[in-house]
C-alpha cells in the first residue's frame, strides 16, 4: 500500500516525502510541475536512497488521476497540490478557485470511487480572521483573499464529506510560516520569481541577488514595530504529516491541528538571527505596510502536541542556517 502525495515536488511536499521514505512508506507522487521542477526527484533519491513513482499529472485531469488509482494500491493521500500566492490570487481569483477547489473535488471524487478515504490536507494560518494570537483551532475563521478563501472552503468541503460518511479519516493541518530546508541543503524552497515571503527574500539578499530587504512597516503595535509571525522549520512540518497520517490510518475522524512553534518573532528578530547564524549582514529599508498583513500571528499548537504527539524541534538558528545552506548550495535553484 502506498501514500499518494499530490504537489509532492513542491517545497513542503518534497520534505514530507523524504520523511515518508525514511520511515519506510511507499510513495506515489502526482504533480503538474506548475510551481516545481522535476530535478527535485533526483535530490529526494540522493537523500533517501529510496525509489518511488512520479506522475506528471494535473489533479484536475480526472482520467489521468483515475489511472493512477487503478495502477497503484493507494492507502491514503497527502494533499499539498495548490496554488499559494496571496497576491496572485487577488489578481487571478478564477485560476485559484478552479485549481484549488475543483482540483480537490476531483481528487475526493476519485478517492471515493476507489474507496480511499484517508486524507491529510494542507491548510494554512491564513484561514484565521484576527490577530488575537496565540491562535487556537477554535479561534474565529475568516479569510481576506481568494487564496485564503480556497483553504477555508476546502476545509468546509472536507468536513462535509466526513459528516456525510464517517468512514473517512481527514486531518486538516494549518501551517503557520514554514521556513528552512533539509539539513543536507539538497532540497529547499525554490523561488524562481521574486519571493513573496520573508526568509527566501533574506537569503537572496544575503547571496547578493537582491540589494536590500524591504521591511513592510515598522509602525505595528508590536515590541519593535515590525510584524510578528510563527516561523516553523519545514522538516518539523513534514514530520507533522507522518503523525497525522498515523492517526487517520487508525481512526476515522475529521480533525484540525495548528502546526507552529507557539513563538512569535518580528521581522527584525529574523534579520538579527540570520546575521547571528550566518555572519552575513542584511541591508534593509523600511517601507509601507503590505496590504492585508496583520501585526501578530502565532499558533497555540497544544492540540497537535496533546493529540498527535507533535511539537517543533528546530529553533530559529536551525531555520536560518538551513535556509542559508540551501541558498548557498543552489544559488540558481534546482
Ligand atoms: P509549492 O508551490 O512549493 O508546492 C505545491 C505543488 O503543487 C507544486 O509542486 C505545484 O506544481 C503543485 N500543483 C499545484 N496545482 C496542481 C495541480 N492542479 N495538479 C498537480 N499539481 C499541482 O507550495 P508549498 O509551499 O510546498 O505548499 C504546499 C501546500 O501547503 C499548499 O497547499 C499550500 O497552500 C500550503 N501552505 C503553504 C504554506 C507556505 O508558506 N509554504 C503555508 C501554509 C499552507
Ligand atoms: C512574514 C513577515 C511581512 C516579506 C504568508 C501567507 C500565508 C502563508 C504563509 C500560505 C510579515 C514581512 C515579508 C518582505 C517583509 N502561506 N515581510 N518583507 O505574510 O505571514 O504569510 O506565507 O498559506 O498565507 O500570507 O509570511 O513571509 O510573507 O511575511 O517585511 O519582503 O515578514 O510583512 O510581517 P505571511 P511572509
Amino acid at each position: 500500500m502506498a501514500i499518494l502525495v499530490t504537489g509532492g515536488t513542491g517545497y513542503i511536499g518534497s520534505h514530507t516525502i523524504v520523511e515518508l521514505l525514511n520511515e519506510g512508506y511507499d510513495v506515489v507522487i502526482v504533480d503538474n510541475l506548475s510551481n516545481s521542477k522535476i530535478e527535485v526527484l533526483h535530490k529526494i533519491k540522493q537523500i533517501t536512497k529510496k525509489d518511488f513513482k512520479f506522475y506528471e499529472v494535473d489533479i484536475l485531469c480526472r482520467e489521468a488521476l483515475e489511472e493512477i488509482f487503478k495502477k497503484n494500491s493507494i492507502e491514503a493521500v497527502i494533499h499539498f497540490a495548490s496554488l499559494k500566492s496571496v497576491g496572485e490570487s487577488v489578481a487571478k481569483p478564477l485560476m485559484y478557485y478552479n485549481n484549488n477547489i475543483v482540483g480537490t473535488l476531483v481528487l475526493c471524487e476519485v478517492m471515493n470511487r476507489y474507496n480511499v478515504k484517508k486524507m491529510v490536507f494542507s491548510s494554512s494560518a491564513t484561514v484565521y480572521k484576527g490577530s488575537d494570537s496565540p491562535l487556537t483551532e477554535d479561534s474565529e475563521l475568516g479569510a481576506t483573499n481568494p487564496y485564503g478563501n480556497t483553504k477555508l472552503m476546502i476545509e468546509q468541503i472536507l468536513r462535509d464529506i466526513y459528516m456525510s460518511n464517517n468512514s473517512w479519516g481527514i486531518t486538516l493541518l494549518r501551517y503557520f510560516n514554514p521556513v528552512g530546508a533539509h539539513e543536507s541543503g539538497l532540497i529547499g524552497e525554490d523561488s524562481v520569481d521574486t519571493p513573496n515571503n520573508l526568509m527566501p527574500y533574506i537569503t537572496q539578499v544575503a547571496i547578493g541577488k537582491r540589494k536590500q530587504l524591504n521591511i513592510f512597516g515598522d509602525d505595528y503595535n508590536t515590541y519593535d514595530g515590525t510584524g510578528i509571525r510563527d516561523y516553523v522549520h519545514v522538516v518539523d512540518i513534514a514530520k507533522g504529516h507522518l503523525k497525522a497520517l498515523d492517526e487517520i490510518l487508525n481512526k476515522n475522524q475529521c480533525e484540525v491541528y495548528n502546526l507552529g512553534t507557539g513563538k512569535g518573532y518580528s521581522v527584525l528578530d529574523i534579520i538579527y538571527q540570520f546575521t547571528e547564524s550566518t555572519g552575513i549582514d542584511i541591508p534593509y529599508t523600511v517601507c509601507n505596510r503590505r496590504p492585508g498583513d496583520v501585526a501578530i500571528c502565532y499558533a497555540d499548537s497544544t492540540s497537535a502536541y496533546e493529540k498527535l504527539g507533535w511539537k517543533s524541534e528546530r529553533n530559529l538558528d536551525d531555520m536560518c542556517r538551513d535556509s542559508w545552506k540551501w541558498q548557498v548550495l543552489n544559488p540558481f535553484g534546482y
